[in-house]
């Protein structure tokens, strides 16, 4: 259940309300989801059902706030070009995918630097020892000594410090709920720490408390090899390919070797498993009765898959194109955003600032 409105929220809704230009929050009274995108790569299918569908779903329940988080980007990205191009590449996906901007408050971190007071006020009630544990930075350090290099070799402040961050994108939007994947699950219980900490130096809830809502894997988007869609295994279908190389990479998933004529088992087959992200109940079977009938090949099975593929993707594909071939009109989407989020942010800031004695 998302934590009571507190004063603080209560009066950025009144803004939002009263501002002509701040019509974000259509109900004044709906909780707030918030979530970062880091923009890191070229967004796949995984991406597409495990991360932007589900958070467009919640968009209709909820005041949604949507960043690109290019400040965490940077701590492994330091190619300026690379860094603008992914911004460009994941706005014009979630926009493409009907993320609308005149409901959604989608912005770019780096445009909001009230973060940034907020994430230095963070630091002093974050101890040393909960940054210690987080799980990127111990994996680093371990790696590290099993090479036996030194184990801070190629640790940045930024990504010890990344929880503090993420806490601070959170918390100055006094978020209800936060929607991650489960990776991030361990982020989210130091920014409730890390909150907990600040509130109870004050004895009151200054900052709202979120609620991580992790995304079940219950769709595990399966990718060519038969793992898990990552870009780390190097099996993703990327969002975007042009028609011809989609079916390429189509022809490409792993199959066993059974012969035409054998009757195939459509719940241990990769292709089947993709399939299914993408068809309905009907669609399901009907293909389901040609596997276990016999007399179909697998590259009849993946045609059919990269059928689907293509006719759920291509208007998503034509919109995208044409938003990437327009970076005034992302630009655009992006400042105004961010002046709205700012709006907010301000606010938050100089009411914490006070309460903190500054
Ligand atoms: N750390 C998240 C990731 O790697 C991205 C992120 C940054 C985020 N700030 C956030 C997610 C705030 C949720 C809320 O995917």
């Amino acid at each position: 259940m998302p934590s009571q409105n507190n004063e603080t929220k209560q009066s950025s809704n009144d803004k939002n309300t009263q501002s002509p230009n701040l019509q974000i929050s259509k109900s004044p009274n709906r909780p707030i989801a918030l979530t970062g995108i880091k923009p890191t790569g070229t967004c796949h299918i995984g991406n597409y059902f495990g991360a932007i569908q589900p958070a467009l779903e919640l968009t209709q329940d909820y005041d949604a706030r949507y960043f690109i988080a290019d400040y965490h980007a940077l701590n492994i990205i330091k190619n300026p070009e690379t860094i603008r191009e992914y911004t460009y590449e994941v706005a014009a996906t979630w926009l493409a995918c009907g993320l609308d901007p005149d409901k959604t408050l989608v912005y770019r971190q780096s445009q909001v630097p009230e973060t940034f007071d907020l994430s230095t006020i963070l630091m002093a009630f974050t101890s040393k020892g909960l940054m210690n544990r987080a799980h990127a930075y111990k994996a680093m350090v371990q790696s590290n000594e099993e090479m036996g290099h030194d184990p801070d070799d190629g640790v940045n402040m930024g990504l010890f410090t990344y929880p503090v961050l993420m806490a601070a994108d959170i918390l100055l939007f006094d978020s209800d709920v936060v929607p991650v994947g489960q990776d991030q699950a361990q982020h989210l219980e130091m920014t409730i720490d890390i909150a907990q900490s600040f509130n109870f130096n004050y004895g009151k809830e200054l900052l709202t408390i979120p609620q991580p809502l992790i995304r079940k894997e219950t769709k595990t988007v399966i990718g060519l090899d038969g793992r898990k869609m990552s870009k780390s295994y190097g099996n993703t279908i990327p969002m975007f390919l042009p028609t011809k190389k989609l079916r390429k990479l189509i022809m490409k998933i792993v199959t066993n070797s059974q012969t035409i004529e054998e009757s195939k088992d459509p719940e241990v087959c990769n292709i089947f498993a993709i399939y299914k992200l993408f068809a309905d109940a009907a669609q399901q079977d009907a293909l389901r009765k040609r596997y276990l009938a016999g007399g179909m090949g697998w590259g009849d099975a993946k045609q059919t898959l990269f059928e689907i593929i293509e006719a759920h993707i291509t208007p998503i594909r034509e919109r995208y194109e044409q938003i990437i071939a327009d970076k005034t009109y992302i630009d655009q989407v992006l400042r105004e955003g961010s002046v709205k989020a700012r709006e907010i942010a301000a606010r938050k800031i100089s009411f914490l600032k006070k309460e903190i004695g500054m």
